[in-house]
């Protein structure tokens, strides 16, 4: 195995075995991409969804509503996009305006086209282990993993954050029978006690927190795995911002078996995978299910 595990080389994997796929089929998934408000960094990940979608060949409708947007309107304008045949997927830019709940434009989004796995019915999905759509994040994790040859089989694995988009849908992939999980899972948070000896302990450490650095060297083994889910924007002497992750790299790259970098690792995967569930909503929407049961193995099987 790779001591550095490059996402980048995930992403490019994941999006070659797709654009096969599409071309095969003659596919053009289409995807509504939901932006209120026009925070800076969702601005940026929401061009970036589009120009990747592109490259595809997958159609992007992008609508931005204003950040006085009433969640009556947002929820209408969702049922609108459930009902609209030729709309495959819905994606909602978080963070929305805090006049939104999250829960309900969640539970609004059709579990069909839910691409970003926010309703509950597809997170109850995941927890029975049956098919449905997978969070993007804690998804590119697992195929970060399948990727490199990790398999988590009977060893301690622990994650770091217990949030509903990453540590908690993570906990479950992990639990489940799927091939590299099988995991013996312990999930820490903010009042988890002893921290540093359960990194010690476990043979796969998965940092999901938002905190800078906040794994140190000194916790870790020769034997860990670290794999860094954190994306935090911090300002260097110089003034100038930059983003690393929630485990201290350069520490901990001279210790570890084996670690994700930031920029270049788990964040590359996650619009990969954004794109490989549009495309299995696209083929669930065109009722080509007997592709979506072997679909997971066709874009596991890359190495
Ligand atoms: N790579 C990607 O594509 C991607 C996608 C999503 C998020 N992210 C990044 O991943 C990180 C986590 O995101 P999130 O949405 O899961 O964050 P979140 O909702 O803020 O959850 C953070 C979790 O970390 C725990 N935590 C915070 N401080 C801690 C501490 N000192 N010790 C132990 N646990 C602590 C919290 O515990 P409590 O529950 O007890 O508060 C919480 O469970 C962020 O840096 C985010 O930018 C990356």
């Amino acid at each position: 195995m790779e001591q550095i595990l490059s996402g980048v080389s995930v992403a490019k994997e994941i999006k070659n075995k797709l654009s096969g796929f599409i071309r095969e089929l003659s596919l053009v998934p289409h995807m509504a991409l939901v932006q209120v408000g026009s925070d800076p960094a969702s601005g940026f990940y929401v061009q970036n969804i589009i120009k990747q979608a592109a490259k595809l060949g997958c159609e992007v409708d992008l609508t931005e509503l204003p950040e006085t947007t009433r969640e009556e309107e947002l929820l209408q304008f969702l049922n609108k996009l459930n009902d609209d045949a030729k709309v495959d997927g819905i994606m909602i830019q978080k963070p929305l305006p805090k006049h939104i709940s999250d829960h309900k434009v969640n539970q609004t989004v059709s579990p069909d086209k839910d691409i970003d796995a926010v309703n509950p019915v597809n997170l109850g999905l995941l927890m029975m282990e049956s098919s449905g759509f997978i969070p993007c994040t804690p998804y590119a994790v697992y195929l970060m993993m399948r990727y490199y040859g990790i398999d988590a089989t009977g060893k301690k694995l622990c994650i770091i954050g217990r949030s509903n988009v990453v540590g908690k849908p993570l906990a479950a992939i992990m639990l489940s029978k799927k091939p590299c999980c099988n995991a013996t899972v312990t999930v820490c948070h903010s009042k988890t006690k002893d921290l540093p000896s359960i990194v010690a302990e476990s043979e796969i450490i998965v940092a999901a927190i938002g905190v800078p650095a906040f794994v140190k060297e000194s916790w870790i083994t020769p034997d860990s795995v670290l794999i860094d889910v954190g994306i935090n924007e911090v300002s260097g002497t110089d003034g100038k911002s930059s983003f690393i992750g929630d485990i201290d790299y350069n520490a901990c790259l001279n210790k570890a078996k084996a670690i994700t970098p930031v920029p270049g690792g788990v964040g590359s995967v996650t619009t990969a995978v954004l794109l490989m569930n549009l495309v299995k909503a696209a083929l669930l929407n065109r009722k080509l299910n007997k592709f979506v049961d072997g679909f997971d193995d066709l874009i596991f099987n890359a190495k």
